[in-house]
């Protein structure tokens, strides 16, 4: 397809990845010029001694560090406030965040802040932050967010009850670090929403109004990459090379997202995240088949590509058809990871669909870069087939 759109591309963040990447932090922290480390990880990681293995690495390297294991998933605000607090008081000039996206929103947030006055409700919306923060480096341990390359952080706003970012260059990582053997202690509920989080990423920025050929290309192999691994890592934790392949796919994800964005699953996750505590992948994964079903009239060709890259038989269909068969292929994969089919098996309360549709149309950007422009009954409409399990 020949591109009429104009667009720019920042990839600012340098990638290490392979099994034992992990073990190139020190070199990366000097090159970067820290010299008092602030880790930022959650209570999970501990027990996993995943922490302990970073933490292990510093030391060799004889590198001064503070431990903050404190992140909580889905994180809000007022976290990221008291991470700052504590990494200003230990005069930290380098941030590493290891975790989930939840670990790794609160280690953007403070490099931020490190720089940046104020505190981090003031920053939320787009291109707010004016200042570089201190140099940052993100070791991902799920293969979900991909947020160790992009230029978002989200948080819980404790005031509204609502899910939002922070969004802007200065958030994007000085380098990611994606070690795929760190992500092998994942459970395989955490393994399956993670995953299909990703594959969010990778659909949403494929059929957004946003996409070019850039991000096209990161988008068709991470959805490739992790139809086809997700299920191996899910039935088998400890197979290294389904894990590495998931924890690329949500790199290509995350970069698919940074440079087109993510349309109406993300927008109406967010306030099951912000009224419920839903988790980020699990919201998306249970609305995703039943959004897509939604959205498929508005860029029926790119469905349509996506059911034959999830190894569907598409030649000689006509194309509304070979579309649909998307939904299918996302049903099957859900349904092979042990996705809930419905938002009543998540025990969303019918009676707020009304309120989640209005919060979800002020998630601005990811309902202008959805294939079809949703109504307040449109959004509705979605929730409850969503709810019913309707397919
Ligand atoms: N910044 C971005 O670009 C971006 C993109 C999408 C989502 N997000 C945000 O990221 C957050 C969700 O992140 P997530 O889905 O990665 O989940 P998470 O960070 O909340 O982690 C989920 C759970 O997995 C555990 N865990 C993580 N790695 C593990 C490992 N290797 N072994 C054992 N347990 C492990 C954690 O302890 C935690 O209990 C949400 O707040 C969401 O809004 C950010
Ligand atoms: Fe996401």
């Amino acid at each position: 397809m020949i591109q009429t759109q104009s667009f720019s591309v920042n990839q600012p963040t340098k990638i290490l990845f392979g099994v034992n990447a992990v073990n190139q932090l020190s070199d990366t922290i000097a090159e970067l010029n820290g010299h008092r480390v602030f880790l930022v990880a959650d209570p999970g990681l501990k027990q996993s001694g995943i922490i302990k293995k970073v933490a292990d690495i510093l030391d060799l390297a004889k590198i001064p560090h503070t431990v903050y294991d404190k992140v909580t998933p889905e994180p809000g605000l007022k976290l990221a406030d008291q991470a700052v607090k504590l990494a200003k008081k230990n005069k930290s000039d380098c941030v590493v965040g290891l975790g989930g996206g939840s670990a790794l929103d609160i280690a953007k947030a403070v490099s931020i802040l490190l720089t940046n006055s104020g505190k981090a409700e003031d920053y939320l919306g787009l291109g707010k932050i004016k200042l570089q923060g201190v140099p940052k480096i993100m070791i991902p341990t799920t293969a979900g967010t991909g947020a160790e390359v992009t230029f978002t952080a989200v948080f819980i706003n404790e005031k509204t009850n609502s899910k939002g970012g922070m969004n802007g260059d200065p958030l994007y990582p000085d380098a990611a670090i994606l070690d795929p053997a760190l992500t092998l202690s994942l459970p395989p509920h955490v393994t399956a929403a993670t995953g299909i989080d990703a594959f969010t990423h990778a659909l949403e920025a494929f059929v957004s109004t946003q996409a070019h050929v850039i991000s096209d290309m990161y988008a068709l192999e991470a959805i490739s990459l992790i139809s086809n691994n997700l299920g191996v890592a899910y039935a088998n934790g400890s197979n290294l090379e389904a894990r590495s392949a998931m924890l690329m796919g949500s790199l290509l994800g995350g970069k698919a997202l940074a440079t087109a964005g993510v349309g109406l699953v993300h927008a109406m996750a967010y306030p099951l995240g912000g009224m419920f505590n839903t988790a980020h992948g699990l919201a998306n994964a249970v609305l995703l088949p039943y959004v897509v079903e939604y959205n498929i009239i508005g860029n029926t060709e790119k469905f349509a590509t996506v059911a034959q890259i999830m190894g569907y038989e598409t030649e000689g269909l006509p194309l509304r058809e070979a579309a649909q068969l998307a939904v299918e292929a996302i049903h099957q994969l859900n349904a092979d990871v042990g996705i809930p089919s419905s938002l009543a098996d998540l025990n969303i309360p019918a009676d707020r669909i009304a309120e989640m549709a209005r919060i979800a149309l002020t998630v601005t950007r990811p309902v202008e870069n959805n294939p079809r422009k949703p109504t307040e009954e449109d959004v509705i409409s979605v929730y409850e087939a969503a709810f019913n399990g309707a397919f």
